[in-house]
């Protein structure tokens, strides 16, 4: 059985309740939620309510309603973006981000629509606060950052970064890819006014879920207009949360598994998930002192990270880790560029990129053994 080391992608496996609360949920109650008033399209439509709501919780947001159920991160940035910002706007990122940040951004800037600046992670992979508030323009609209790198794991400091935004009455948009369901996020203590993540990775559902939280404060231009189970007469997108947002039958399924994702996630707690994600990166990083050669990136203090541990070798390129890995020992890493360009440019491991290990709360300290061992006979 392969060993799967590739969480900060998606989960896997997901928890046994994952499982079992979409075959149920699809052997009784699939239909189309909210359409037709019948006991089933009901059952549906409580389904994604109960998500909503469970979402609203965890994230401490401002009604369930402002939780908009996307495909993906990806779907949830790029509705933030696109409905959100307005020519002439300026928007500050960072080195650090994922390509479904990146490239939207770049996109707008190079049509001319908005300015970027690009703030720079230090070496341990963290972004200072000072940094973003000397970049703030009288006409900057919006910070957009990671809450933790996809690459090397590093937690960035946004309650302090939030607050400099929210002092300056601009936006602040966090992807919480690599944290959701690991770091708690507060979306009212962290001064945050738009939360995009997937569902997917750390908060245990299936691929296809996602949600942006848009603030009540924050005026988002219409995304997918169609049919939303209510209010057929309107000729327009009715503009009620979250349905101005969700046009088309909604991802129901996903959700329901999203929601017992979820409840996993809160009955295990979110502590104990980061710990043992943690430690087990931290094995890995012993591991690779011990065989020597390698250069390891990220912060070194584990209180700073995520389980995500991004490592090079002089002696073979990081793709050739990944396929031998994969081919002659089944182990599922992911090597390369990670879908972040920049911070390999900063870290010097473009193009090449590195090996990127990310357990999950399945892994056992045997699979990051594993995994070493056949690092050093692939050496050897
Ligand atoms: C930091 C970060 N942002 C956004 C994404 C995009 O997520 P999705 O694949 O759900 O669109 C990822 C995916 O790996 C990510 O790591």
């Amino acid at each position: 059985m392969t060993t799967y080391l590739d969480n900060a992608a998606t989960s896997f496996p997901k928890p046994e309740a994952v499982y079992q609360a979409m075959d149920r949920f699809a052997r009784a109650n699939l239909a189309n939620p909210g359409r037709a008033g019948h006991k089933m399209a009901l059952a549906s439509e409580h389904v994604l309510d109960d998500g909503r709501h469970r979402l609203n919780r965890f994230f401490n947001g401002k009604g369930p309603e402002r939780f908009v159920f996307t495909l993906n991160c990806t779907d949830a940035l790029n509705m933030a973006f696109k409905g959100v910002l307005e020519p002439g706007d300026h928007v500050i990122t960072t080195d650090l981000e994922h390509n479904s940040v990146s490239r939207p951004l770049r996109a707008m800037e190079k049509a001319g629509k908005i300015t970027l600046t690009r703030a720079t992670a230090d070496g341990s992979g963290t972004v200072n606060p000072d940094d973003i508030r000397a970049a703030m323009t009288p006409k900057t609209r919006l910070v957009a950052m990671t809450h933790a790198s996809n690459v090397i794991g590093t937690i960035q400091p946004i309650t302090e970064i939030g607050k400099l935004v929210r002092e300056r009455d601009a936006l602040f948009l966090v992807d919480c890819a690599q944290t959701a369901g690991v770091v708690p996020v507060d979306v009212q203590a962290m001064n945050i006014d738009l939360l995009a993540f997937p569902g997917h990775k750390g908060l245990m559902g299936p691929t296809g879920t996602g949600a942006l939280y848009v603030a009540p404060r924050v005026k988002v231009g219409v995304w997918r207009e169609g049919g939303t189970g209510g209010d057929s007469s309107s000729e327009t997108q009715p503009t009620e949360y979250p349905y101005f947002l969700e046009g088309g039958t909604p991802n129901v399924l996903g959700v329901a598994g999203l929601s017992a994702g979820i409840q996993w996630v809160e009955a295990e707690g979110l502590a104990k998930i980061h710990a043992h994600e943690v430690d087990l990166t931290e094995r890995l990083w012993k591991h690779l002192d011990e065989l020597g050669g390698f250069e390891v990136f990220g912060h070194r203090d584990m209180s700073r990270r995520v389980g995500t541990l991004s490592f090079r070798s002089e002696a073979l390129p990081a793709t050739e880790f990944g396929g031998i890995l994969d081919q002659a020992f089944d182990i599922a890493i992911r090597p390369g560029l990670h879908c972040a360009p920049y911070i390999h440019r900063s870290l010097g491991t473009f193009p090449d990129g590195t090996v990127r290990v990310s357990p999950g709360p399945f892994n056992t300290e045997a699979d990051i053994d594993r995994l070493a061992g056949a690092v050093k006979e692939i050496l050897s």
